[in-house]
Formats: C-alpha cells, structure tokens, sequence
C-alpha cells in the first residue's frame, strides 16, 4: 500500500465556525484542508435572514489567513415564520446554498427552531419550486423517546410525512447515525442525501463511557453502538453518491463541555481528512474516499467539483492536547490519541 494518497481537495458539507474570536481560532483548520463548507446558522441569534447570512459570510472571510483558499456557503436557519419571500431572496443571493430545520429544543442554539413543520409551509413550497436543499436536523424531540431512538423516531414521524408533502423538495439528512437512517437515504425515492461525520464512522457509544464519562464524545445526534457504526462505515465507503462528508465539527470551549451539563458537539476540523482516512482504511476502502469526500457532495449541491488536490500521507502524528479557542481552550476529539495519517497539503 501505497504511502501517499493524493485526492480531489475535499469539501465540508455541514460545519459549525462560531463567530468572532472563535471563528478566527477555528477557521483556519478548515480552510487548509477544505476548499468549501456549509456553515451552520446556530449562532446566537441564529442566521434567519439572507442579509444575515450575506454579513456572517463576510465576517469569515475576514476571519480567514490572507493565503486561504476556501469559500464558505451559507444557510439558513428555518423558523416557524420564515416567509417565502426569504427562501426567494435566499436563493438569488449567490451565497445561501441550503436551509437547515433543527427541530427546536434538537441541539445547540435550536431554541428558535421549528416547533412544527406545518407552520413551515410557504416556506417549503418556495425551497420545492426553487430547488433550495433543506438539510435536516434528523431527530424528534419528544421527551418520552429514548435519547438513542430520536433518530429512527423521526424518519418515521417528520421525515416521510415531510417528504411525502413535499415530493420535490430536495433534502439532506445531516449527520446521520444509524442503520435505520443509512437504510432509509439508500432505498428512499426521490433526492435525498446524507452527510456522515468523522466520529460517527470512528467511534460507537461505548467511547463516551470508556474508563469514565468523557464529554469531548458527546455529540447530538449522540454516538449509537456497534452496529450502527458499521452500518455507517458500509455506506459511506460503498460509492453510493448519497452520502457525502459533512464533519459535523462543532467546537465549544473545555469548561461548555467539562461541566455538569456540558455541551453536545465534537471538533474534529483539524484532522478531518486524517480521521476519515482512518475510518476508510480500517474499512479497506481508501479508494472510496475521494467520490465521499470530494465528489458527490459537489454533485449533489449542483457545484463543479474542486479543481485542486490534496495528499495525505501514512504517518503517526499525535492529536493535540487542547488548542486556543478566543481567549479560551478547546479540546479536539480523541485528543492525545495517535493518528496514522497526516495532512501534507
Ligand atoms: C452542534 C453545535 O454545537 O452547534 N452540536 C453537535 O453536537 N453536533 C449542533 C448540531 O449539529 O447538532
Ligand atoms: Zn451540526
């Protein structure tokens, strides 16, 4: 096996930057890797307007190293009152490439999400017409179903009514964790895809509990066991163009998540390639690395596929402890952990 694995330059399809001191911390990480990313509209307040979206979009670039390539889409956060009108400007402004539902109360800053989709439809009917992708937030948040079963829940509650509402909407299930859901985006009719994280295709829940409760695996959707996993890794690495990378890298400061009520979300942009590389060599399946990483999430974004490439090379590095954050400290996943590939550029 070859020592070198040269690629297409990747994209990130779902991946959180924060804003100010924090963007300019964490920024950088994608942008040497990444040629593109979908950031994600959770800030506080949430991306909710294309003029929002125009100003966050500018405020990255700014935050950029003065030698980085790398061009930020935008999305859009839904609200229970998003107006038509807003989907129709979003989509004209050259810079919103998708909305994104987080079901309110899902996840991190998802308090103004949608508390039901009914209340969505104008909204829906505009991203139908103009072919606007929404990328979903996949779990229901209905306290009385299991925190490990919100997932499969909610295909079965939100997504198919949805879909069958909306036969034409274009969809992504983001960060997909289960069989269920894998089995669902490879059998489903229509266009729809999923984004699968580093971590998920890496790690089964047993990594959140291993010789103690470690909060730097906590991630919503959470980690599932075992067969999940392996049903996620049989997807990414089997070249079906529905799934696509999409790190899911979600920094938050060590004290947000060494807490008595820590906060969901793994970093993972530093060594995103490396980790994804891990995944598909454990899999024996490098030579499906470029179409999930850099091919079909491009194609299904209706995007020309980058024109640069990459190399990673099979070498030990070892993650680092803690990285600045602001003025703060953030933790990547598997810190201290070795690596057996590294990004060469
Ligand atoms: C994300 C975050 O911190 O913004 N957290 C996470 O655990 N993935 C939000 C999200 O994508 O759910
Ligand atoms: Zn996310």
């Amino acid at each position: 096996m070859s020592a070198l694995l040269t690629l297409t330059r990747p994209d990130d399809w779902h991946l959180h930057l924060r804003d100010g001191a924090a963007l300019v911390s964490v920024v950088p990480h994608s942008a040497r890797q990444f040629a593109r990313a979908l950031v994600m509209p959770n800030l506080k307040p949430p991306v909710t307007t294309t003029a929002q979206a125009q100003a966050y979009r500018e405020r990255i670039l700014e935050a950029l190293p003065a030698d980085a390539d790398f061009q930020p889409w935008m999305s859009l956060y839904l609200t229970d009152t998003t107006p038509a009108a807003e989907i129709e400007r979003a989509a004209a402004s050259g810079v919103v490439l998708a909305v994104k539902l987080y079901p309110a109360g899902a996840t991190t800053n998802s308090q103004a999400g949608v508390t039901d989709l009914r209340r969505c439809r104008g909204a829906l009917e505009a991203m139908e017409r103009l072919g606007m992708p929404l990328c979903v937030h996949g779990e229901v948040t209905d306290p009385e179903v299991d925190v490990f079963d919100r997932e499969k829940v909610f295909i079965e509650r939100v997504l198919i009514p949805l879909r069958r509402a909306f036969p034409g909407l274009r969809v992504v299930f983001e960060h997909i964790t289960t069989q269920e859901a894998a089995d669902y985006v490879r059998q489903a009719e229509g266009e729809i895809a999923a984004t699968i994280t580093a971590h998920h295709l890496l790690y089964n829940r047993n990594a959140i509990f291993q010789g103690g409760l470690r909060p730097h695996w906590y991630c919503l959707p959470v980690l599932k066991r075992e067969r999940h996993r392996s049903a996620l890794l049989q997807a990414a690495t089997s070249g079906n163009p529905r799934f696509f990378l999409g790190t899911d890298s979600a920094p938050h400061a060590r004290d947000d998540k060494e807490s008595a009520c820590g906060c969901a979300g793994c970093y993972t942009a530093l060594h995103a390639m490396e980790l994804y590389a891990e995944a598909f060599d454990a899999a024996g399946a490098l030579d499906r690395l470029e179409g999930f990483a850099s091919h079909f999430g491009a194609d299904f974004y209706r995007l020309p596929r980058n024109a640069g490439r990459i190399t990673l090379q099979r070498a030990e590095q070892v993650i680092p402890a803690s990285l600045p954050f602001g003025g703060r400290e953030l933790v990547p996943l598997a810190a201290g952990e070795t690596l057996g590939w590294r990004f060469v550029g």
